[in-house]
């Protein structure tokens, strides 16, 4: 039997529809065998196709138009990824495509928030959308609370949903102007072409619309939610919030569900002070965070890059894949009694390394220590010696190293216990190298 081949079309060819195209031709192979299918890229769509194709070594066989409309007569395509960006445009090619029976994977929040009642009309005939990369890039919210939650009743969510203004704030903790912030978050291309949309809220409030929508299935308009950005917040606010208040500010799109009737729901952009201690306040920079309280689940957080090329192809690339496997049905996808995964030799295993060590505490101790160590190749990161007080016969010492394969570290470890002044109790921890 001819294998099933799933036809894929991207329009729009900027950073993300790039990075789309990239991943889905470089992961094809591995994507084709789970699916028991051929993934294939069949057209692309975008003002000046001809350069971008060439940019990206297109074959041939790759149908190019300048025309997001061509697309929809375009025979045999089952998935149309809608990248443009922008509201009308990018409009009509996701109702014409879903009115007319293809499936589409999208990335545009401000389509998703503005034009939610046409979209779900136009999938009328049973068309699917799905849409993980609108809200928070990377992280799996959206399939989350549309589908793995479904069971719970979800009570509230409160996400840091936009990049930007989490970058600015988090950068004025380290002593930057806002300004200076703002600048930095656009040199690094996730702030929108105009910031106020950033600043004001309103980029969380489209992203805090979509997630009601899958929520509750209703629409709520972005421009109904009450919504305040961080424009009138200083330097001093941040730091007064954090010195006198153990506080941090953070720019909250909150969403709180009743569920004791038809679902009610409560929603707003704010900025929310945070104490330093809850997990909100770790996140900085750009990185996105979730937390869902849903019943009978419990708090539940999501956190990671929020915005940028390679996290919003591969939360576009996951649902291609999502939907092909939909498509696919029944088709029997590459065998579950795959053969063991091959284990890398533990000794490769490669680790900054934490050793804690009873010393005598005379001289040369430490140096005999430091050769082992560099008789492997191990290279010291740090030497701690806390002082016991008085004129203690053995000493601790911490060392940490940079990293080194777990083989050779054993190894002078092991020449390190031979040391006659090194007392056989000792602790060893690998340490979190990112
Ligand atoms: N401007 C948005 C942000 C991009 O800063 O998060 C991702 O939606």
């Amino acid at each position: 039997m001819p294998q099933r081949n799933i036809r894929v079309a991207v329009a729009g060819l900027g950073v993300v529809g790039r990075e789309t195209v990239r991943l889905l031709q470089e992961r094809a192979p591995r994507l084709s065998r789970r699916l028991g299918a051929e993934l294939t890229l069949d057209a692309v769509c975008d003002r000046q196709v001809a350069r971008e194709a060439r940019a990206l070594k297109l074959p041939g066989c790759v149908f190019k138009t300048r025309d997001p409309q061509a697309l929809l007569s375009r025979p045999g395509l089952d998935v149309i990824v809608e990248v443009l960006g922008g509201l009308e445009d990018a409009r009509r090619l996701v109702v014409g495509a879903l009115a007319g029976g293809r499936h589409v994977v999208t990335a545009n929040k401000l389509l998703l928030s503005r034009r939610w009642p046409a979209l779900q009309a136009a999938r009328r005939h049973g068309a699917r959308l799905r849409f993980e990369a609108a809200v928070g890039g990377a992280i799996p919210i959206v399939q989350s609370l549309g589908e793995s939650l479904c069971a719970d009743r979800v009570e509230a969510v409160y996400g840091i949903l936009n990049g930007t203004t989490n970058y600015i704030l988090t950068r004025v903790e380290e002593g930057l102007t806002p300004e200076a912030a703002l600048s930095e978050a656009q040199a690094l291309g996730f702030a929108e072409k105009d910031p106020r949309l950033d600043l004001s809220g309103q980029d969380t409030a489209q992203k805090v619309s979509v997630l009601a929508a899958v929520l509750t299935g209703a629409w709520l308009d972005p421009r109904r939610i009450p919504c305040r950005g961080i424009e009138g917040l200083g330097a001093e606010d941040v730091a007064f919030a954090r010195e006198e208040l153990g506080r941090a500010p953070r720019l909250l799109g909150a969403l709180r569900l009743d569920w004791s009737g038809d679902p009610r729901v409560e929603a707003h952009v704010f900025p929310t002070l945070v104490p330093l201690s809850h997990p909100l306040a770790a996140v900085r920079r750009q990185r996105n965070a979730v937390l869902v309280r849903a019943d009978p689940a419990g708090d539940l957080l999501f956190e990671g890059p929020g915005a940028g090329a390679g996290p919003t192809a591969s939360a576009v690339v996951g649902d291609v894949f999502l939907l092909a496997r939909e498509l696919l049905g029944a088709a029997s996808p590459e065998s579950p009694a795959a053969a063991p995964a091959e284990l890398a030799p533990a000794e490769d295993s490669v680790s900054p390394f934490y050793l804690r060590l009873r010393a005598m505490d005379r001289p040369g101790v430490l140096a005999r220590v430091a050769q082992a160590l560099g008789r492997r190749g191990i290279s010291i990161a740090s030497i701690h010696q806390p002082q016991s007080g008085g004129r203690a016969l053995w000493a601790q010492v911490v060392l940490t190293t940079h990293p080194a394969a777990q083989g050779r570290f054993d190894d002078a470890l092991a020449d390190i216990l031979r040391i006659p002044s090194i007392s056989p109790r000792h602790a060893v921890l690998r340490m979190l190298d990112a």
